[in-house]
């Protein structure tokens, strides 16, 4: 019955794994979910007060597609701030999430054959998006030689004729690792050689940083590249709004009304409420965003210090986000319970099922021998996953 486009859609694998979870807890297992992309505080105060306010005041009918002018006014003056650039509200295009944003901006600039260069691990939606916008993903691995993080190398290496979108991810999910003023300068030197190339900067992590109020940006060191760049964000992980499903794009005129316009013949608009909702987060939010990083920050540092302790277990510092990506590679092709552990997913699947522990396989990532371990939740409850972490690995033979 379904199309051939659907037969080749993979579901996300993360949702996937969560649901896995949730089926055991259900069960009566004392699952700890260590997979979900996603704050455990609740949405912030004043974004709830706002969004209540919404109702109450009637804003509970459509909206233009591209979103109330208002928010886009509040999303063009805060990026305006952070990127030193001046973005008028007509340059912004507000959808449901950061997902659809990026969905349909890959829609919006793709033929047929173009390629989108993914430097690898990746967020797991790219490679599906960029095929389900009949482009081709080229993975650039990015392995732990170069900490996992593109180099001009690499990117000079995966750049060909067909080279439509570059996606930059800062700080990454899965890695946490965010790229240093001087990495960003080093790629924008490369595309200055290749000005066809588009940018598809998604900085849905941003202001979850943790050396500064917000992540280097490559519109920080290279200005000139911003008639080719689309900077995306959300109010998602930064406000802990994930249900409230409110996503944007700035940039070029072309392909943000293009983008407004695909989203006015499909979902229409972001939820009018969690519009208003947004406003009120992205001017009132900071303090609140403070007092979410310092706990963030303190469960980071614990976190190290216990998966450190882990014989076996090496993890690099994340400077952002709310992921750990530990090598697991030292406990590949040994024995667990009469079983090879040959892959992290049999390393996960094992976990889960024994430990009941859920962390999801770097494959999923696009690289091998790695797992992601979300660190948002409680620090009693991230100790307590580690510690089974830790007897399972011992149990690893
Ligand atoms: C790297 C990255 N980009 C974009 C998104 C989209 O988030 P949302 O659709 O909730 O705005 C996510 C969410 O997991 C993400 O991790």
């Amino acid at each position: 019955m379904i199309s051939e486009r659907a037969k080749s859609l993979k579901p996300s694998p993360t949702l996937a794994l969560a649901a896995k979870a949730k089926e055991l807890a259900a069960l009566g297992h004392d699952v700890i979910s260590l997979s979900v992309g996603e704050p455990d505080w609740d949405t912030f105060e004043c974004a709830k007060r706002a969004g209540i306010e919404a109702i109450q005041k009637g804003f509970s009918k459509y909206t233009p597609a591209n979103g109330i002018v208002e928010l886009r006014k509040a999303i063009a003056a805060q990026t305006s701030k952070d990127l030193g650039l001046n973005f008028t509200p007509d340059e912004v295009t507000v959808s449901t999430g950061g997902k659809f944003v990026i969905f349909s901006a890959l829609q919006m600039v793709l033929d047929p054959g173009d390629e989108v260069i993914i430097p690898a691990p990746y967020w797991v939606s790219y490679p599906v998006m960029v095929e389900l916008a009949g482009g081709k993903a080229k993975i650039a691995v990015c392995d732990e030689t170069v900490n996992f993080k593109l180099t001009p190398e690499i990117l000079r290496n995966s750049i060909t004729p067909k080279t439509k979108v570059l996606i930059l991810n800062s700080p990454s999910n899965p890695t946490g690792l965010a790229y240093t003023r001087e990495e960003l300068a080093a790629l924008a030197k490369v595309l200055t050689d290749f000005p066809k190339v588009l940018i598809l900067s998604d900085d849905i992590y941003n202001r979850l940083f943790f050396a500064a109020p917000l992540a280097p940006h490559i519109l920080h060191v290279a200005p000139e590249l911003r008639p080719r760049t689309l900077v995306m964000n959300g109010a998602s992980k930064t406000y802990a709004m994930t249900g409230w499903r409110v996503g944007w794009a700035l940039g070029p005129l072309e392909w943000v009304k293009a983008m407004s316009n695909y989203q006015s013949q499909s979902v229409s608009q972001a939820a009018t409420m969690s519009q208003w909702a947004t406003i009120r987060a992205i001017e009132d939010g900071a303090s609140e965003l403070r007092t979410s990083l310092g706990e963030l920050k303190t469960r980071r540092d614990r976190g190290l210090e216990m998966l450190r302790a882990i014989p076996g277990m090496s993890v690099s510092t994340p400077d952002g986000a709310f992921y750990f990506w530990p090598n697991v590679r030292a406990f590949l092709g040994r024995q667990f319970q009469g079983a090879t552990l040959n892959t992290a997913s049999d390393f996960s699947n094992a976990l889960l099922n024994t430990q009941k522990v859920a962390v999801v396989p770097g494959i999923e990532f696009g690289l091998e021998g790695y797992v992601r371990l979300s660190f948002a939740l409680k620090e009693q409850r991230m100790a307590q996953a580690f510690e089974r972490i830790r007897l399972f690995v011992s149990q690893i033979t």
